[in-house]
């Protein structure tokens, strides 16, 4: 069954990014940073977080939010004190992800295609956990727990107003990129994020999704 994010669900949940995701720059940020994170979007009135609990274990979760800077803002507003302690731990193992930061900052500060790009809302952490992914744990108990998460995000986007919702990934991670282009995202440009590790060819792509378009389309296939 799918519920609301709540605070008891964020370690499980922040361990579980933790390993699922370890690349994405909010991870490298470490799993206190995370639990803050998570904290924040619980308090949000404009963000959501779902999990999908079986067996009374958290198998996936997924996060949105209608304006993902407010989100990160609110973030350090209303965690000050917390968060100096953090990263002052995160300078003192990694000065690289704490530089990294500050390129971050200058990134969505200068980007100009982000900033042509008027969309806010976004979908940011999403994970489930192997043995609950759909191609096995569909075929022994019919249900899909991405798809299931994806639609609660969508829907609490939806009944805000909100029209269109984006999505950043790496171009590496085939289930993902497949998973969304499923869900009828188009990809509106690729760049290169100067906190990610890439190698080789792998780059970021910007996916946006029109969500009227999504329910109407899902309504008629229904
Ligand atoms: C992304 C994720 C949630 C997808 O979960 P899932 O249960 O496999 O989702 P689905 O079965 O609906 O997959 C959607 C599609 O992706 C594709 N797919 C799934 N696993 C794949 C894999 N390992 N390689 C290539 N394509 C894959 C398939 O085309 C699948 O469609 P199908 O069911 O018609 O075959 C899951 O793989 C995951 O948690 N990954 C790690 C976390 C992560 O990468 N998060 C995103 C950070 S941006």
């Amino acid at each position: 069954m799918i519920k609301k994010l709540s605070i008891e669900d964020i370690n499980a949940v922040a361990q579980a990014q933790m390993e699922l995701v370890p690349d994405s720059y909010l991870s490298r940020l470490g799993q206190g940073f995370l639990s803050i994170y998570y904290h924040q979007v619980c308090r949000s009135s404009f963000s959501a977080g779902f999990v999908y609990v079986y067996n009374e274990k958290i198998a996936g979760y997924m996060t949105a939010t209608e304006d993902s800077s407010r989100l990160l803002k609110d973030v350090f507003k209303h965690n000050f004190f917390e968060l100096i302690m953090t990263f002052f731990i995160v300078l003192i193992r990694n000065p690289k992800v704490f530089l990294d930061g500050i390129k971050l900052i200058f990134f969505i500060v200068f980007d100009r295609q982000e900033r042509a790009n008027k969309i806010k809302a976004e979908l940011n952490t999403f994970g489930v956990l192997p043995e609950y992914r759909s191609r096995d744990f569909f075929r022994e108990t019919k249900i899909k727990i991405s798809k299931e998460l994806f639609e609660k995000c969508i829907e609490f986007l939806r009944k805000r107003g909100i029209g269109f919702v984006k999505v950043s990934t790496r171009s590496d991670n085939a289930a993902i990129n497949n998973f969304y282009k499923k869900m009828g995202f188009e990809v509106k440009y690729t760049y290169r994020s100067p906190v990610i590790r890439y190698d080789g060819a792998t780059f970021s792509y910007m996916n946006v999704l029109d969500i009227n378009k999504y329910f109407t389309e899902r309504a008629g296939r229904d």
